[in-house]
C-alpha cells in the first residue's frame, strides 16, 4: 500500500507562494511513490479549543464540526506536510486553532497513554515544516518553529526537516525563483523517501498549485 503525506496549507490564498511550495513539495513526494492529500485550512468549518476537556477521558473532541473528519485522517497519515506563512510573528489564527483542536492527540498521548496514532506509525511519520515570512529579520521564524514542533510532537510525527524562507516581501512571486521551489519539491521527495515509498511516477510539472479546493 501507498504512504499518505497530508499537506497541511495554512494561508487562505490558494495561489500564494505558501501554496505553491506546498504543491511542489506535495508533487516531490507523489513522484517519491505516495499518496497525497491537500488539507486547505481555511475552508474547513471548527471553532478554536474551548477547554471542555472531553478529550481527556475520549478519543475525540465534544465539539461536532469538520475536525472531527481530521482527527482520523491526522493519525492514519504517514507523513505531515504543514506550510503557513508567518502572520504577526507567528502562524495564521486559523492554523493555530486547527493545532490547539488536535489536543485530542495530547490528552491521549500524554494524559491516558493510549496514543492515537497507531503503535506501527508512530516510529516511522515524518514531517516537513514550510514557513514563509515577509520580513529579513533573523527572529522571524522562533515563534513559528516553536508552534510547529509541538504540534508535529503531539500528533506523533517527527518535525524532520524544514524549509524557510523569509524576505519574501523583496522576493515577491515565489514562481519566478525556480531554487525555491525546486527546495520544497526536492524536500517533498525526500520525505517520501523516508517513508519508504519506492514506485517513482515520473516528474510532475510545475503548473499551477495542485489539489486545491473551491473557494
Ligand atoms: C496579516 C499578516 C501578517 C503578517 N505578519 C508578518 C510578520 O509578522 N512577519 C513577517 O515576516 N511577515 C508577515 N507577513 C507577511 C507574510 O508572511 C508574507 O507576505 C507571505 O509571503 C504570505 O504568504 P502567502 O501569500 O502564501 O499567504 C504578514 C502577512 C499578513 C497578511
Amino acid at each position: 500500500m501507498k504512504k499518505k503525506v497530508v499537506g497541511l496549507l495554512g494561508s487562505p490564498l490558494f495561489e500564494g507562494n505558501t501554496a505553491r511550495l506546498l504543491s511542489r513539495a506535495l508533487d516531490g513526494a507523489r513522484d517519491a511513490g505516495c499518496e497525497t492529500e491537500l488539507v486547505a485550512v481555511t475552508c474547513l468549518e471548527f471553532q478554536s479549543c474551548q477547554e471542555m476537556f472531553f478529550c481527556r477521558e475520549h478519543e475525540t473532541c465534544t465539539l461536532d464540526d469538520d475536525m472531527q473528519q481530521m482527527y482520523p485522517k491526522l493519525a492514519a497519515a504517514d507523513g505531515l506536510i504543514v506550510a503557513t506563512p508567518v502572520m504577526t510573528m507567528g502562524i495564521p489564527g486559523t492554523l493555530k486553532s486547527f493545532m490547539d483542536r488536535c489536543q485530542v492527540f495530547f490528552m491521549a498521548k500524554y494524559y491516558r497513554k493510549q496514543p492515537l496514532v497507531p503503535p506501527e506509525k508512530r516510529d516511522t511519520r515524518n514531517g516537513l515544516f514550510i514557513c514563509i515570512a515577509g520580513m529579513d529579520i533573523p527572529e522571524v521564524f522562533v515563534g513559528p518553529k516553536l508552534t510547529a514542533k509541538a504540534f508535529f510532537d503531539i500528533v506523533d510525527c517527527r518535525y524532520g526537516d524544514e524549509l524557510l524562507i523569509n524576505g519574501m516581501d523583496r522576493i515577491g512571486d515565489v514562481k519566478k525563483q525556480p531554487a525555491l521551489t525546486d527546495a520544497a519539491y526536492k524536500k517533498g521527495y525526500a520525505l517520501g523517501v523516508s517513508l519508504g515509498a519506492t514506485a517513482g511516477t515520473g516528474a510532475s510539472k510545475g503548473s499551477g498549485p495542485a489539489e486545491m479546493p473551491e473557494k
